[in-house]
């Protein structure tokens, strides 16, 4: 197999803020792996981005739990965090899930933050500030049942208000990377603090490898932001990569990827976007929304590109 060796990075929309020193860690001889933590790092830590990392909107009882996930093409090996509490830079414990060979790759909850504690991730204090649980506040205080607003944390029935929690593509988020470095070897990671309002415990897409993202040298990577549920149910990044591997070509197993999810026959159906490159460096990002972009760049360009996705149409249906 011939290797493309041309250092590229492709990332959702909302990796604008990593995304250059992504592409200069390379540039100085950095590895894949390396260039998609640090580019992700960036978005965990902005507190702008309200479905990532530090200062996302929280599940239905005010808490912030992140997921993640890393993916090495050369070795096929991944590593996963879900539902991780007070430690900002998920991604670089997901990593770490897979550096220090551990005999699994997904931890989660309290094991996660176990695990996260023993490596001496970076832990904070208060992962969310006084305007984001402000705005947790009036969301469910303004809901039909507000009088349970203040035992919600106390064990009261979730049922009926889990039919809240919103969609992170509604806010446009979740962060995908995929890099591509010197020595043609790709790398995939992506991350997010997921639904806002979500059940405790619920866990997307973002750190299920083969559902929201998958890498493989010999092939190409895939990433995807939306409605987990569906990715997960359809297996999209790992479906993307193997119809590459039946000889697709990138825009055909990225469109094939997209319209298994029109099959899926859950009563919730709501968005799904992907980006995808292949081993020969083609790269594209598909929706089923109007309006979204990804960003591109390659190591001889100043600065990132931004280009819109295909789109792929998928009804959608909630309830
Ligand atoms: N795609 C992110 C999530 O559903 O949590």
């Amino acid at each position: 197999m011939t290797k493309n060796t041309a250092m590229r990075i492709i990332a959702s929309q909302n990796g604008v803020r990593g995304i250059a020193d992504a592409m200069r860690a390379l540039k100085n001889g950095a590895s894949a792996l390396d260039a998609v933590e640090i580019g992700i790092r960036a978005i965990e830590a902005d507190p702008s981005d309200h479905t990532v990392g530090y200062n996302g909107y929280p599940n239905i009882v005010g808490e912030l739990e992140l997921d993640a996930s890393i993916m090495d093409g050369k070795t096929l090996n991944s590593g996963a965090v879900a539902l991780m509490r007070g430690f900002p830079f998920a991604i670089s414990v997901a990593r770490q899930v897979m550096e220090r060979k551990l005999p699994h790759v997904l931890l989660a909850g309290a094991g996660a933050e176990r695990f996260a504690r023993e490596i001496d991730a970076e832990a904070w204090d208060d992962m969310l500030t006084d305007e984001v649980r402000e705005v947790w506040r009036r969301r469910l205080t303004a809901s039909a049942a507000t009088g349970a607003f203040p035992t919600l944390s106390d064990g009261s029935p979730l049922l009926d208000w889990v039919k809240l929690a919103t969609d992170p593509e509604r806010v446009e988020g979740t962060v995908n990377f995929i890099a591509v470095d010197g020595q043609g070897d790709i790398a995939s990671g992506v991350s997010t603090s997921g639904w806002a309002w979500k059940y405790p415990g619920r866990i997307g897409d973002s750190p299920i490898i083969g559902a929201g993202n998958y890498a493989d040298n010999r092939y190409g990577a895939c990433a995807c932001t939306g409605m987990g549920e569906m990715a997960i149910n359809a297996g999209t990044a790992r479906s993307l990569v193997l119809y590459l591997k039946l000889g697709m070509s990138l825009a055909e197993a990225a469109g094939e990827a997209m319209r298994d999810l029109r099959d899926l026959g859950s009563d919730y159906i709501g968005g799904m976007n992907l980006i995808a490159l292949d081993r020969d460096g083609a790269h594209i990002g598909m929706s089923s929304e109007t309006g979204r972009t990804y960003i591109y760049q390659q190591a001889d360009m100043m600065e990132h590109e931004e280009v819109e996705r295909e789109i792929v149409e998928i009804p959608a249906r909630w309830g």
